[in-house]
């Protein structure tokens, strides 16, 4: 029994040893969303810690494996929608993304639920949903001109 533990203590302290890098890229404030003030506060604190570069690291951070999953979710999202890289984006991949994101916050995928775990004031209520739906919208509409 005591081996036993000894065993799963040393391996929980050895995983603290395998780090994710959590250096946020640069923002280049030229190719950023912009967005009404409204939106912008609902997706900074519902999107961003996983869609932009503007992340904000939550404590457990430092603690493996919870470290792994903040750090897979974090490139996951990027690599799905970047923010901070949306004007590099092509226009059908925007229209695609944006059609998606109003899906994905109507149907509970988004924000995701292990992060609404940690983070209360990211869950979307009625009036947060509109105000995205209304943002992606109104993009949708510029988009297609
Ligand atoms: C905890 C991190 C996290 C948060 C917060 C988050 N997402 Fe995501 N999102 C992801 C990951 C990871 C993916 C990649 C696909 C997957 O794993 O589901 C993704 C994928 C997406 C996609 C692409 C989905 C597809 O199937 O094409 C959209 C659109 C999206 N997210 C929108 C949002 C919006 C809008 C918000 C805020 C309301 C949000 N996400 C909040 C992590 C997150």
């Amino acid at each position: 029994m005591k081996k036993i533990l000894f065993w799963v203590v040393g391996i929980v302290i050895a995983m603290q040893f395998i780090r994710p890098d959590f250096q946020n890229p640069k923002v280049d404030e030229t190719l950023a969303l912009s967005a009404d003030k409204q939106a912008m506060n609902v997706l900074k604190t519902s999107c961003y810690d996983c869609h932009s570069n503007e992340t904000k690291y939550p404590w457990y951070q430092n603690v493996a494996p919870m470290s792994w999953i903040v750090a897979s979710n974090i490139k996951s999202g990027r690599h799905a929608l970047n923010f901070s890289n949306w004007e590099n984006i092509d226009a059908q991949v925007k229209l695609t993304r944006l059609t998606r994101a109003k899906q994905v916050i109507n149907n509970g995928m988004m924000p995701k639920s292990e992060y609404l775990l940690m983070h209360e004031n990211a869950v979307l209520d009625k009036e947060k949903r509109e105000i995205l739906e209304q943002f992606f919208d109104a993009e949708i509409q510029k988009m297609r001109g």
